[in-house]
């Protein structure tokens, strides 16, 4: 690898930042927690962890549909593009289409530092020729470019169907300032989870081996260790449940008892049942997502579905003079 292939970029998120969105949510009735936390160094590594479990289907069933459909998607979109990815910290699923697209440049962007760096310096190795601008960024709030990357075609991927995490309100003003980014002829390859069965959505949130349940109470282990927070962990339970009229999973933590925590001089009272609500999860049928993406521009090229419904990848086209360019 040499010394000018990876650059690196940090606007991440502050401490002040994090310890004003704990407090703020934990005041909140319902009390609420921005899942774009639980992305520290072990939380980040837990997550890894949940996309190979067996109950979490969405991963390699998105991963097996780019595989199958890499050459098809690289004759779309061309050669010599600048591909970019929001929250791409773990540069996994990119691999796939690297060969196929060969892009002028990837600019990775994630809330992440070490996973990011790591996995930029490892894609590298993997990937002599290409040029990495990486950028420790919050997407949710950030999304221009580095200035050290170059021109080209502009193509985002945003897979893992972190779309959503966003309520669809909030969907469609992250796909706005996509769009925005991308200019006018910019692609966007998607992947979004389908609505379901709830049994298998359920499990996919609430693994038998409890790597989900971790993975969402090491938020209160974070607020603990980085806050000075006092979260008696084995009084909060994980729990996942499909909200059919929204169309979402919910992941809350579900306090066992009438409990008091204190952080940073703040004390918030919990009563047995209550619960912080984490994340939220929305399915979309096929439908339902091009009519979302639409209302930010996207034209559809194609969608795939894999043989069992589970999941869907879609490529959007940034429509020629659309309000947001
Ligand atoms: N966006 C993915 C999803 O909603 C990944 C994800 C985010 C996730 N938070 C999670 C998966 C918590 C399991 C548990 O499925």
């Amino acid at each position: 690898m040499s010394t000018s292939q990876v650059q690196f970029h940090d606007l991440h998120t502050t401490r002040d930042e994090f310890v004003d969105d704990v407090l703020q949510g934990l005041a909140r009735r319902p009390a609420s927690i921005p899942p774009k936390y639980f992305y520290d160094a072990r939380g980040s590594k837990l997550f890894d962890a949940i996309t190979e479990l067996p109950e979490y289907y969405q991963t390699r069933t998105e991963i097996e549909m780019l595989k199958r459909n890499a050459a098809e998607i690289a004759r779309r979109v061309g050669t010599g593009s600048l591909l970019v990815e929001p929250g791409g910290g773990s540069c996994a699923k990119v691999h796939i289409l690297l060969e196929g697209l060969q892009p002028r440049a990837y600019v990775p962007m994630d809330i992440s530092h070490e996973h990011l760096r790591i996995a930029a310096e490892e894609l590298a190795i993997a990937f002599p020729w290409l040029e990495i601008h990486a950028a420790c960024t919050d997407y949710t709030k950030e999304m221009a470019l580095p200035p050290s990357a170059p021109r080209g075609t502009h193509v985002a991927f945003f897979p893992g169907s972190s779309i959503g995490n966003f309520d669809p309100a909030g969907a469609v003003d992250f796909l706005d300032s996509i769009a925005e980014l991308l200019g006018p002829e910019g692609y966007l390859l998607i992947g979004v989870d389908l609505k379901k069965d709830r049994a298998l959505l359920e499990a996919a949130y609430d693994d038998a081996a409890g790597v989900t349940a971790q993975f969402n109470l090491n938020l209160l282990q974070r607020i603990n260790r980085e806050l000075g927070g006092d979260f008696a962990l084995e009084h909060w339970q994980h729990k996942a449940i499909y909200n059919d009229m929204a169309g979402r999973i919910e992941m809350h933590l579900v306090s066992m008892l009438d409990q008091q925590v204190k952080i940073a001089g703040n004390t918030y009272s919990f009563a047995r049942g209550e619960t912080i609500h984490t994340e939220n999860s929305y399915k979309y049928t096929t439908d339902e997502f091009i009519e979302l993406a639409a209302r930010s521009g996207f034209v559809s090229e194609q969608v795939w579905v894999d043989d069992n419904a589970l999941f869907s990848v879609h490529l959007f086209r940034v429509q020629q003079g659309h309000a947001s360019d």
